[in-house]
């Protein structure tokens, strides 16, 4: 399975912090927002992933996360010209994706929560149309909404609906069988003039073959695409962090854990940011696990 992060978009809503950053590489907590959905991606096995970003911002990934082989990727980089919609990046993304499936992750969506590497792992085994993630909100006309059969399998979707149908959101994660990159290409822009993932997902809906995968209670999906956000999306991860002595999306322990890569290069990679608490905290990881490996 391939990989792709969208990092597009134009930010306003997070302006002037957006002006010259990009959104996605914007602190939430001590690491930049792309960490959280790389994370996930990673958590899930894949190890190819295509990063989608808005013109002029390749550089500033690039500077960030290489070509990936530190923490044994392969990492490539993609431009949206403008903020034509989410089911554009499988069009631009469709050289990538290539005769595969693919997990598409929107890059200012954070999830953490119990069992979800496990949850990955099992759903992105074999996916037959498109999976899903649905999470309880309060103000579910934001998002797109979905609802299933007693089985998972979707049975309505509606985008920012006036009145929705359940509280269910449907939240930045979707994995998708080959046949995606037909499917949105033959997506018409909406009134929005965006290419709507809604719609893509609503052609597997038709199909008979979308399931909605429910994250429960428990779980904590944030997205952090306003000053508020942002600030609550940091304040959650710190809590969790300080209490717990953990790392949320702490890409170089995923990729140790993984096994994506070995302990002495863990270490290295804390060592080059031996100065900050983060770099200590994967030094210190690396010699925990390193220890326990032959
Ligand atoms: C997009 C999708 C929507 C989904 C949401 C998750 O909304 O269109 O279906 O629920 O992401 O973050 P947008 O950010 O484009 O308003």
């Amino acid at each position: 399975m391939k990989g792709i992060i969208l990092a597009g978009g134009s930010g306003s809503r997070l302006n002037p912090l957006t002006i010259s950053v990009s959104k996605q590489l914007l602190p939430v907590g001590d690491k930049p927002m792309i960490y959280y959905p790389l994370s996930v991606l990673m958590l899930a096995g894949i190890r190819d992933i295509l990063i989608i970003c808005r013109p002029g911002d390749i550089h500033q990934f690039r500077h960030l996360l290489g070509d990936g082989t530190r923490l044994g990727l392969r990492i490539d980089y993609a431009e949206q010209d403008a903020p034509n919609g989410i089911a554009e990046a499988l069009i631009i993304g469709a050289g990538h994706i290539g005769t595969d499936s693919v997990a598409l992750a929107l890059g200012d969506n954070i999830f953490h929560g119990p069992f979800f590497q496990g949850v990955l792992e099992e759903q992105a085994r074999n996916v037959e149309g498109c999976v899903l993630f649905g999470y309880a909100v309060k103000d579910p006309e934001r998002y797109g909404v979905g609802e299933t059969d007693a089985a998972g399998r979707l049975v309505s979707l509606e985008e920012k609906p006036a009145r929705p149908r359940s509280n269910r959101a449907v939240t930045g994660l979707y994995l998708y069988n080959n046949d995606v990159v037909d499917l949105a290409k033959n997506v018409s822009p909406s009134p929005r003039g965006e290419l709507e993932i809604t719609d893509v997902n609503l052609a597997y809906m038709r199909r008979g073959t979308a399931r909605m995968v429910e994250l429960g209670r428990g779980f904590a999906w944030l997205d952090a695409g306003t000053p508020e956000s942002l600030l609550q999306a940091g304040l959650y991860v710190r809590t969790l962090e300080e209490r717990q002595g953990v790392r949320i999306a702490c890409i170089e322990e995923v990729a140790l854990r993984k096994g994506f890569i070995d302990a002495e290069t863990c270490h290295r990679l804390g060592s080059a940011m031996g100065n900050s608490a983060y770099g200590q905290y994967v030094m210190d990881i690396a010699a925990e696990l390193g220890e326990s490996q032959p």
